[in-house]
């Protein structure tokens, strides 16, 4: 099988390309071989090539400086994305691709006001440009009458690229005290997760003895996180103790929560980005690892020098 990957750059994409190595034969251009934002090479380049699955965790993933760019956010995450959709229904293959928490606007709540996760099928109202890009993206998507699969994610880390983890790590050996925002609640979700569920999910698919029937069965929006909801300053002290329970840190600074309000940014998140994994679980069977069990599995590849 030969897998279409864009975006092994990036955080997902990268760890997707390690895990699929020896699943597929996976091509994985860089932009300047196949730039999303250039939206008239896409076609010609997936028909040149003719892969039987393409796997899009490409996107423009800045999501302040989307709010200043939001032509080329939706370029990339929206008219992209559908022209992939489009050539994946002309080649009769599938299109895998990623979207995102940032679809809500982070209001669901029960009876008493406590927070509820979403399901797929819960009314979508983006904060921000971004969250808004990529909900045109799923809809261009699946629309387009392509075998589809949309893994709805949150906040990814990895052990590379720019992410959470990463400046959390480096902020605790240069600052005594951190500040960081108590007041969003959601789902820290790794590479390393994500592309191991990933990788089973494709099993499943290409193990299938009728993959017409598969693909009706399953072909749709699902949400993919671990287990457990946190919020970032209490994801930050997981990294930081379990780091230093590691050897990765020597010592671990007093990390105090702040409202949203006192780190103003120029795109709005939501306030509650739990997701119901309910429909992942029930359809592809996955052990979803708690939250910080996933990190603390991350923090375990690092070395010291990391
Ligand atoms: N990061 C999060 O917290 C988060 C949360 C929810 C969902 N998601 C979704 O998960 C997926 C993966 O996110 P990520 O964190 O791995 O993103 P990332 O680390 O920012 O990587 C984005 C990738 O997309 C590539 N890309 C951007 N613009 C491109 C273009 N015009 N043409 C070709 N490639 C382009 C980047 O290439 P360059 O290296 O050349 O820039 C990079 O390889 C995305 O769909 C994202 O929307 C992410």
């Amino acid at each position: 099988m030969k897998i279409l990957l864009t975006g092994s750059s990036g955080q997902l994409g990268h760890a997707l390309q390690k895990e699929l190595q020896d699943f597929a034969e996976v091509i994985a251009p860089t932009r300047a071989q196949f730039d999303l934002a250039d939206t008239d090479q896409i076609a010609p380049y997936v028909q040149a090539l003719q892969p039987d699955l393409i796997i899009n965790p490409a996107a423009y993933t800045a999501v302040d400086l989307a709010e200043k760019e939001s032509e080329l956010a939706h370029r990339v995450n929206a008219i992209a994305a559908q022209i992939l959709a489009e050539q994946a229904r002309l080649l009769g293959i599938p299109l895998v691709h990623f979207s995102t928490d940032y679809v809500f606007d982070g209001s669901k709540v029960d009876a008493d006001g406590k927070l509820l996760a979403y399901r797929e099928d819960d009314d979508t109202a983006p904060l921000n440009v971004y969250g808004a890009s990529k909900l045109a993206g799923e809809r261009a998507i699946a629309n387009s009458g392509c075998k589809h699969l949309i893994l709805r994610t949150s906040w990814v880390y990895s052990g590379v690229g720019k992410n959470f983890l990463l400046t959390i790590l480096r902020l605790a050996k240069e600052k005594p005290e951190l500040k960081i925002v108590n007041d969003q609640w959601g789902t820290p979700t790794s590479t390393l997760f994500l592309s191991h569920a990933c990788r089973s999910i494709l099993e499943q698919m290409t193990q299938a003895s009728d993959q017409q029937a598969w693909w009706k069965a399953h072909q749709g929006i699902y949400h993919l996180t671990p287990e457990g909801v946190t919020t970032w300053c209490d994801f930050s002290r997981a990294i930081v103790q379990q780091a230093q329970q590691l050897g990765l840190l020597d010592q671990v600074p007093a990390i105090h929560g702040i409202p949203s309000a006192e780190y103003p940014t120029p795109a709005q998140r939501p306030r509650n980005s739990s997701l119901d994994k309910s429909k992942v679980k029930a359809h592809f069977h996955l052990a979803l690892p708690d939250w910080d069990q996933s990190l603390n599995e991350v923090l375990a590849t690092f070395n010291v020098c990391h």
